[in-house]
């Protein structure tokens, strides 16, 4: 038999075992990029540096680095407001959980966006603004009484933040005003993106096309958003790896999800009648499971994102999982989109190595026609996911070496950042990186000469029949 002293130690070392799990693993140092591995980046890049920097001699880039670091990190960190704003307008525009107005389509959008010359006639015109004013004023008014509808809690908040409540009738129409001149502002930045597209388009160079696409968002709000296809892509990619013998069987151990956003109102379909949820980290795993390129029980995969709202979300499902609850993903599927057959099939198994099907939420039936399947992600696959903290343009984690990450995954990122600041972030990855890891992105990066990272190859993966519908993943090796 057990003394009471013994078995009070082992109910104290489950407590303390406990508590750490609870507590999260190890959180990672985060620390800024050092002026001695920028350095090579400003003097390639003199002709191209930001304000504040350009035409400085190298003793004073020296000492304004740190000062200036800390400072761009803050400015970078206040594009989510506008990216909360942006995002407030697509839910706006595709919600359909506070309205029975009509949505309206991403096809509509782009319609209006890209008519400067207003060919789309007048009255088809005035029949949108129409739609968004009507939508506009039932969104208001379900903001002044959100309930408990995590979105309009955010439309609210975001409101508030712009120094608007939702109290009385003024207050009211100064919310209806911020909010139609926030989707006038979207749709301006929409329509200046499908001019630089349009421009790159007839370039007739699709390297050229995707160099211009892969910084297309360097001015605009941090948005947050997400959606299965990327993830689709990477699982071709990370085929296409194992195949031509660049992944090895059961080689990947760490993985960083760098930006792995909140499904909240996507841009192309805009469902919001689901939680909010993250897809990535888990699309990933699932894919380096089946591939054989991990082994469960041995992957770690770690979030490395600047949003408080993701670095919170996931946080808050890694506790849940440690209390035994599983991660619930809605996956919905819109035949009309046209996907192809080979998307449909991974929608179809997306999961099925982490998880098994859930029951999914009801679709509401202005979305007749969705098809939607839920997976529910195991506890075990959840609990020992870290969020870092991280701004990868400036910030790296600087772990002991054997702690490097084998793959780093960064889609729909790096586009939000110029050349100059996807070189720092390029930095930092391959700080991040074992020699002979890769990043899989879907941007393409300038290669300085003193980089080790060097771009191996890549695939093009379509995701429908529409035009240009896809994606290219490229993946860097960091060099040994
Ligand atoms: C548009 S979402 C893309 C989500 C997902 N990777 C995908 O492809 O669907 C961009 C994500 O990157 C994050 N992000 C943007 N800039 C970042 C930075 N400098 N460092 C870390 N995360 C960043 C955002 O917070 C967000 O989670």
């Amino acid at each position: 038999m057990r003394s009471a002293k013994s078995s009070g130690l082992l109910v104290l070392a489950a407590l303390l075992g406990s508590l750490a799990l609870a507590a999260g693993p190890v959180p990672g140092k985060v620390g800024y990029i050092p002026f001695a591995e920028a350095k090579p980046i400003l003097e390639a890049m003199a002709e191209a540096l930001p304000a504040g920097l350009s035409g400085q001699t190298p003793e004073k880039l020296e000492s304004l680095w740190p000062a200036w670091v800390k400072s761009r990190d803050a400015e970078i960190r206040e594009r989510l407001t506008r990216g909360d704003e942006d995002t407030v307008v697509n839910f706006l525009l595709f919600g359909t959980s506070f309205t029975k107005q009509p949505r309206v389509t991403s096809e509509q959008l782009r319609e209006i966006a890209g008519d400067t010359g207003g060919t789309a006639g007048e009255e088809a015109a005035g029949k949108f603004r129409q739609l968004v004013e009507k939508r506009v004023q039932d969104l208001v008014s379900r903001m002044s009484a959100p309930g408990n509808n995590e979105r309009l809690i955010f439309a609210r908040k975001v409101a508030e933040r712009a120094g608007i409540k939702s109290t009385d009738e003024a207050e009211r129409k100064k919310a209806a005003r911020y909010l139609y001149e926030n989707y006038l502002r979207v749709l301006k930045e929409q329509g200046s993106y499908q001019q630089v597209l349009g421009a790159a388009h007839s370039l007739g160079d699709p390297t050229e096309e995707f160099a211009e696409r892969s910084k297309l968002y360097k001015e605009r709000g941090l948005s947050l958003d997400t959606s299965l296809p990327p993830d689709f892509a990477l699982e071709v990619a990370m085929a296409a790896m194992r195949e031509r013998g660049i992944l090895a069987p059961g080689s990947v151990r760490r993985v960083g999800i760098i930006g792995p956003g909140l499904d909240f109102t996507d841009k192309q379909e805009g469902y919001d009648f689901y939680p909010t949820q993250t897809v990535q980290p888990f699309a990933v795993m699932d894919s380096l499971l089946r591939l054989g390129l991990a082994r469960a029980g041995e992957l770690e995969v770690d979030s490395l994102d600047l949003s408080p709202r993701v670095n919170d979300h996931i946080e808050r499902s890694r506790r849940a999982a440690v209390q035994g609850r599983g991660y619930t993903i809605q996956l919905p599927h819109e035949p009309s989109r046209g996907w192809k057959p080979e998307l449909v099939a991974y929608w179809k198994r997306f999961g099925d190595q982490i998880g098994s099907p859930a029951a999914p939420v009801a679709v509401p039936a202005s979305l007749q026609g969705t098809v939607l399947r839920a997976v529910r992600v195991r506890p075990e696959f959840v609990r020992g996911m870290r969020a870092l903290d991280l701004n990868v343009v400036l910030q790296r984690e600087e772990g002991p070496g054997d702690k490097k990450f084998d793959l780093l995954v960064a889609t729909n990122i790096l586009v939000y950042y110029d050349t100059f600041e996807q070189s720092l972030a390029l930095a930092n990855v391959q700080t991040m990186l074992r020699p002979g890891g890769f990043l899989l992105t879907n941007n393409l990066l300038l290669e300085l000469p003193s980089s080790k990272m060097k771009s191996v190859d890549y695939v093009s993966v379509e995701y429908s029949t529409r035009e240009t519908d896809g994606d290219r993943i490229v993946w860097y090796g960091r060099e040994r």
